[in-house]
């Protein structure tokens, strides 16, 4: 099974595109297989961000049927080991994919024969970004230091956890009251909190379950678009409190510095790290890609050592 990393986080133009191609790019220069898989479906352009002109096909061979498997769907890039499986060839009905076709995807995303697949998210927080970004436990959220983004990206990861709780309820045969609760689909009506409260009253061996699974996420966040004027310990600051309110580690990987070039380089249609190599942005990129590349134990196992 690949590293899979979905980036999400809420917002739109927060840079989760221009990271997903920039870290896939790096990851691929250390010598690692790597798919990009764009599902911000209905306005998919992780392409631009690698230099490319929209592929004839990608995703909607495999999703109508005409590829059996996904890896037959991925196009090389002008990076070495890097492939691109694209969306902007699937019609806008895609956004809206049936249950069975999303089971399909993300079974078969799991099984890629790359080392990495990174999986470029949409904005907000519809089901199937939820879903998405649940294909594996360590999603990465991007936001900028503006409060409205780290509020959205909060609001992301209370969706998330909400999601997970929900869809384990759903598989592990809950109480009725439970299952009424989580049949209430206005995910601000229902808390994680409440739930987890419902059933530890009710069946705490179940809430124990539930904390298990839930506290196996290894969440990431990377702050981009990061000025000068704003403050250094924001990263730090922002993990210190989703370790505090969350119930999962979450590790902040760093943040990646505003850059007027990066549109230089849409505009160039080359890929920003390719064309600029040696700013600041880069060298923020290139220390998460080797975090991502190497990565070290988790938090926890981290403590633990001598
Ligand atoms: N570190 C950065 N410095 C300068 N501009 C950036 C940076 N990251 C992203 N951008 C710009 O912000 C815009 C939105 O980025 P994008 O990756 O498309 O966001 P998202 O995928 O979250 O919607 C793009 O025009 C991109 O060029
Ligand atoms: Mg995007």
């Amino acid at each position: 099974m690949p590293k899979i990393y979905p980036i999400g986080g809420g917002k739109g133009g927060v840079g989760k595109s221009f990271v997903a191609a920039s870290l896939g790019a790096m990851i691929a220069q250390h010598g690692k297989t790597v798919a990009l898989l764009d599902l911000d479906l209905g306005a998919s352009n992780l392409h631009t961000f690698l230099g490319m002109s929209a592929p004839k096909d990608g995703l909607n061979l495999f999703l109508n049927k005409t590829a059996q498997n996904l890896e037959r769907v991925a196009v090389p890039t002008p990076v070495t080991n890097l492939f691109l499986i694209s969306s902007s060839t699937c019609s806008m009905e895609i956004a809206n994919l049936f249950y069975a076709q999303k089971i399909k995807l993300i079974n078969a995303v799991k099984k890629l024969p790359f080392d990495y697949v990174l999986i470029d998210l949409g904005a907000g927080t519809n089901f199937n970004t939820l879903d998405f970004f649940l294909t594996s436990s360590k999603g990465i959220f991007v936001c900028t230091p503006e409060p409205t983004s780290i509020e959205n990206a909060f609001r992301f990861i209370k969706a998330v956890y909400l999601r997970k709780i929900k869809q384990l309820i759903r598989q592990h045969d809950f109480d009725a009251r439970v299952n009424a609760a989580i049949l209430d689909t206005d995910s601000s009506a229902v808390k994680s909190q409440d739930l987890l409260d419902m059933v530890s009253k009710d069946d705490p061996e179940k809430a124990s379950l539930l904390k298990a699974h839930i506290g196996r996420f290894q969440f990431k966040l990377i702050l981009n678009q990061f000025r000068r004027s704003a403050d250094t310990s924001l990263g730090n600051k922002i993990e210190a409190v989703c370790n505090r309110h969350f119930y999962s580690p979450f590790e902040f990987l760093g943040q990646v510095a505003f850059d007027e070039r990066v549109i230089d380089s849409i505009y160039a249609r080359k890929l920003y790290i390719t064309a600029y190599p040696a700013t600041i942005t880069a060298m923020d990129l290139k220390q998460i890609a080797e975090l991502l590349a190497n990565p070290q134990p988790a938090p926890s196992l981290r403590q633990q050592a001598p």
